[in-house]
C-alpha cells in the first residue's frame, strides 16, 4: 500500500499508528478536525476533515490507498462517510471492539456497540479489503479513571475493584494496525487484542501506586456512588457502559488472547510496563 489516511490520528491509538507507520517509511496522511492543534512531526502530512461533514473527506482521501478508521463521531453520517472511503481506498482497518467475543465483559448491550455493528456491516459489503481490530480495555483509560484521584491524594475510591480486565497498551493495537495496513494476508480478519494478563482493577491501581512510590488507600464504593461521581466527567452512556461491563466481569478471569504476539512476533506489553512508561501522568 502506498499512502494511508489515518482517521482518528490525534487520538490514543491513531497517534501511535501515525508514528509507527511513518517509521516504516510509508506515506502517512493524518486527518484532524483541527490540524493546527494536531502536533505531528513535520514529515507527517496533516489534513483537515470531519466525519460529521462527509464532503470534507473527499480532499483528504485523494490519492489514498488505505484507511485506518477510528469512529467517535455521531452516527448520523456513517453511511456517506463510508461511501466516500470506499470510492477512494482499497483497504480499511477499522478500530472496533470485541463485539463477538462470548465473555460477559464484552456482551453488555450499549449504544456504542450498535454503532460499531453498523459500521462493520457497511464495511463488509463495501467492496473494501477490510480488517477489524477488536481490542479490549485500553491501558490508557487508567489515566482518565484514576489519574485525578492519584494526583490529588492517596485515596482512590472506585467501584467493582475485583473486576478483572486485561488492559492493552495502545502501542500494541497500533503495531497490529500497521501490519494490517501494510502487509497482505489480513483481509477479512477480526483480531481480538488484549494485554497479556488478567488483572483486577484493585491490582491495576496498586501497580500504579507501587510505581510512583506511593501507598494508595484503595476503597470500594457502590455502583450508584460511582455513577454520581463519574457523571461529573464522563457522558452517561460511557458511565453506564463501564459499570455494566465491570459488574458482568466479576467472578471470572478477563479474556486474554495471544494475538498481538502471534501477529507482531513480540509479546503484548504488560500493564506494569505501561504504568512505568506513564508514571509521570499520575504524579501531581
Ligand atoms: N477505550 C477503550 O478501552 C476502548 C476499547 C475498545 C475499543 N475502543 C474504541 O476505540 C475508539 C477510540 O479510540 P481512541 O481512544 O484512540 O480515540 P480518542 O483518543 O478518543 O480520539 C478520538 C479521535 O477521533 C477524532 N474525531 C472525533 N470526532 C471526529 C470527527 N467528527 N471527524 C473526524 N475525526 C474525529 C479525533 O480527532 P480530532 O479531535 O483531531 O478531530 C481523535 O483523533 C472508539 O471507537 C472506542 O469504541 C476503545
Amino acid at each position: 500500500m502506498n499512502r494511508t489516511l489515518i482517521i482518528g490520528a490525534t487520538g490514543n491509538v491513531g497517534r501511535q499508528v501515525v508514528s509507527q507507520l511513518s517509521a516504516t517509511g510509508a506515506q502517512v496522511r493524518a486527518l484532524s478536525r483541527n490540524p493546527d492543534a494536531a502536533r505531528f512531526p513535520q514529515h507527517v502530512e496533516v489534513v483537515r476533515g470531519d466525519l460529521a461533514r462527509p464532503e470534507s473527506l473527499d480532499r483528504c482521501l485523494d490519492g489514498i490507498d488505505a484507511v485506518f478508521l477510528v469512529w467517535t463521531a455521531p452516527p448520523a453520517t456513517i453511511v456517506p462517510a463510508l461511501e466516500r472511503i470506499a470510492d477512494h481506498a482499497q483497504r480499511i482497518v477499522f478500530l472496533s471492539a470485541p463485539l463477538k467475543t462470548p465473555h460477559p465483559f464484552f456482551q453488555q448491550p450499549n449504544p456504542a456497540r450498535l454503532v460499531g455493528e453498523q459500521i462493520e456491516r457497511l464495511i463488509e459489503t463495501s467492496g473494501l479489503e477490510w480488517t477489524f481490530l477488536r481490542p479490549g480495555m485500553f491501558a490508557g483509560n487508567s489515566v482518565r479513571f484514576w489519574g485525578p484521584q492519584i494526583r490529588a491524594g492517596d485515596v482512590v475510591r472506585w467501584p467493582y475493584l475485583a473486576a478483572p480486565t486485561a488492559p492493552i497498551d495502545e502501542c500494541d493495537i497500533a503495531a497490529v494496525a500497521v501490519r494490517a495496513l501494510c502487509e497482505d494476508g489480513h483481509a477479512g480478519a477480526e483480531y481480538v487484542l488484549t494485554g497479556p494478563q488478567s488483572l483486577s482493577q484493585f491490582e491495576q491501581v496498586s501497580t500504579i501506586g507501587r510505581l510512583i512510590g506511593r501507598s494508595l488507600r484503595i476503597e470500594e464504593i457502590s455502583p450508584d456512588e460511582a455513577r454520581r461521581e463519574l457523571l461529573a466527567g464522563m457522558p452517561a452512556v460511557a458511565v453506564n457502559m463501564l459499570l455494566d461491563a465491570w459488574a458482568a466481569a466479576l467472578g471470572q478471569p478477563a479474556f486474554v488472547t495471544s494475538t498481538v504476539a502471534e501477529l507482531t512476533g513480540i509479546p503484548a506489553r504488560t500493564f506494569l510496563n505501561w504504568a512505568s512508561e506513564h508514571a509521570g501522568e499520575f504524579r501531581a
